[in-house]
Parts: C-alpha cells; sequence; structure tokens
C-alpha cells in the first residue's frame, strides 16, 4: 500500500479579518492598509510577474545564492530535518535546497490556500520522497505545526527579505515566535535585502513596466471585488520611495484628487495628494541583521552573499 505524503490542514479564515482591517486602516490617517492582503490569485500572480522584472534584484539574485550554496547550506544543517516555511506558498524556493538536504519532512505555511494546494501537489509529483504537511495559516499571527509532525533537528526557511515587511520590533517579535516553534538547537535560514543606492531600490519597486504599479493598485480592485467597495483606479497613483532614515522602502497609493469611497455602507474621504501606506520594506546590512537576530535569541553560524553584496542568505542556530 502507498503511503499518503501529502497532508493539508485548515487553520484559517480571512474573511472577516481583512474586512476589519481594511476599515480600520482606512479610517487612520495616514491610512494604511497591511501588505498581506495583496496576494489575492490576481496579487499572487502579478508577484510572481514581479519576480522576474530586471529591476527587481530579490529573487533572481536569492536563488543564485541558494544553488551555489546549495551542499554548504546542507552540510550545516545535516539530512533528516524538519523544514518549515513560513509564507511558502509557492514552495519555489525549497526546491533547489531539497535534493542536498534530504529533510525528512516540508511544511509550508501560507496565508493563500489556493496557491498553496496547488505548489505542494505539484511538489509532491516533483519529490515523491518527501513527505509534506501543508497548512493554511496567517503566519504574522499565528504559527502552529501540524498535529502529526515527525521528530528531527527543525530547520525554519524564511526567504524572500519576507521579514523586510515586519518593523525592526516586529521582526524581533516575529523572530522569537520562530524560536517557541523551532525549539532550541535549531536552525533559521533567512533571506535579506540589502542596504544599497536608492534608485537601485526605488526602481526595482517602481519597474517601467509598472508591474509593481498593477500589483500596489490590485489590492483596490481586491476591496472592490470583495467588499463592493467603489475605489476609482484611475485616480490612484502608485508612489514608491526609499525612506533612507528607517532603512525601508515605502509603497503608498496616491489620491490624485479628492474623492470620498464607500465601503460596507462607510465614507471615507481622501483629499488630493493624500495617501493609503501599503507596504515598508526594510533593508539591513548582514550587521544590522545579526544583531537584530541576536536579539531575538539566534546566533550566527554562516552568511552567503552575491559578489555585489545586493542580497544575502543568513543561517542561525537557535
Ligand atoms: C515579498 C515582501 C519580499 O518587499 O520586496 C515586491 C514584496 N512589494 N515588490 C518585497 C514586494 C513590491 C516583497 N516581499
Amino acid at each position: 500500500m502507498k503511503r499518503q505524503k501529502l497532508h493539508f490542514y485548515d487553520l484559517h479564515s480571512t474573511r472577516d479579518e481583512f474586512a476589519s482591517d481594511v476599515i480600520s486602516g482606512l479610517s487612520r490617517r495616514p491610512a494604511t492598509i497591511p501588505p498581506k492582503y495583496f496576494y489575492d490569485a490576481r496579487g499572487s500572480e502579478l508577484f510572481d510577474a514581479i519576480t522576474r522584472l530586471p529591476e527587481y534584484y530579490l529573487t533572481r539574485t536569492e536563488i543564485k545564492i541558494l544553488y551555489d550554496n546549495a551542499d554548504d547550506i546542507a552540510r550545516y544543517i545535516g539530512s533528516g530535518s524538519l523544514l518549515v516555511e513560513p509564507g511558502g506558498g509557492s514552495c519555489a524556493k525549497v526546491r533547489i535546497l531539497l535534493e542536498g538536504l534530504k529533510p525528512q519532512a516540508y511544511i509550508p505555511m501560507d496565508i493563500s490556500k489556493e496557491h498553496l494546494h496547488v505548489a505542494t501537489q505539484e511538489l509532491a509529483t516533483l519529490f515523491p520522497w518527501l513527505e509534506i504537511h501543508a497548512t493554511c495559516t496567517d503566519y504574522s499571527r499565528e504559527m502552529r505545526l501540524p498535529p502529526t509532525v515527525p521528530r528531527g533537528t527543525r530547520v525554519a526557511f524564511f526567504p524572500g527579505s519576507s521579514i523586510g515587511n515586519f518593523d525592526p520590533i516586529q521582526a524581533i517579535d516575529f523572530l522569537k515566535a520562530l524560536t517557541q516553534l523551532i525549539g532550541p538547537e535549531s536552525y533559521l535560514l533567512i533571506g535579506i535585502d540589502l542596504k544599497k543606492n536608492r534608485s537601485v531600490l526605488e526602481s526595482a519597486y517602481d519597474d517601467s513596466a509598472k508591474v509593481t504599479a498593477q500589483f500596489n493598485l490590485n489590492l483596490l480592485s481586491r476591496i472592490n471585488h470583495e467588499f463592493s467597495a467603489n475605489f476609482n483606479l484611475d485616480l490612484w497613483q502608485h508612489r514608491a520611495l526609499y525612506n533612507e532614515e528607517l532603512g525601508r522602502i515605502e509603497m503608498h497609493l496616491v489620491s490624485t484628487c479628492e474623492q470620498s469611497i464607500t465601503l460596507n455602507n462607510t465614507l471615507f474621504h481622501f483629499s488630493r495628494g493624500e495617501t493609503i501606506h501599503t507596504e515598508n520594506s526594510y533593508k539591513y546590512t548582514d550587521e544590522e541583521f545579526i544583531h537584530l537576530a541576536n536579539e531575538a535569541g539566534f546566533q550566527s553560524e554562516a552568511i552567503w552573499s552575491d559578489p555585489e553584496k545586493l542580497f544575502s542568505v543568513h543561517l542561525f542556530r537557535s
């Protein structure tokens, strides 16, 4: 009898939370909407397109770092681990590590159920020896391992500079929550976008094909569809800027005129030039990030980077 290797757990339902986050976010000035809501089906598609843009160096640089150092990474960690990936919805980068790392089980956690479903089915076909426990959950709120995971060295894999969406205080809290999840004597393998020249950073978030602009504006379409709101996308403009003092890229949607939006019987007023802050993407130096991870109880084991020092992958021990 063939043993079932792909397990799927749904720990989450998000619609009500989306509604209350949007309403409280739009009531604030400046208005804000959390970036996790970018990723509906269309948003995930647009993000995939972003990762292939010439200006968006992050994904391809990290993938190259992982490829070039997969053996080295596997030597540090050893085989038979439990590989946990918060936000691992597309299961793409982990493929680079699987052959070398030979983990006992892979546990992707993602807010986007459909995306996770499709990706894990494909992964199960490509790696028939791998036990997969896919878990639909919002990792920024709760991380729980599914009830049936086996024993083994736990490794948290958090690529893509996703940690950059948290401000430094939240990032420390998130890393502390990760240490709770994986316990002592475990590893964290994490991707960090490095501080660099403003123009390189700003073009990565404001590309000439305007894909990032569509990605940002799609948030308003999503709100229109899911809550029959009436955002007119022609009256909003994408803006990305590097806030050097805070070390972060900020993305905003700028109201190009005086306007009102109706959502769930509530009226929101925006004057011309007023913005909705939709994302922060923090950039670090290696030293800054090690310092931050130390605050959460992690010790630096190794750093891999590209020759231009655009991006780095850190290995920590808890
Ligand atoms: C998925 C959060 C890593 O900050 O670079 C890309 C998201 N936003 N372009 C990033 C994003 C606009 C991305 N992260």
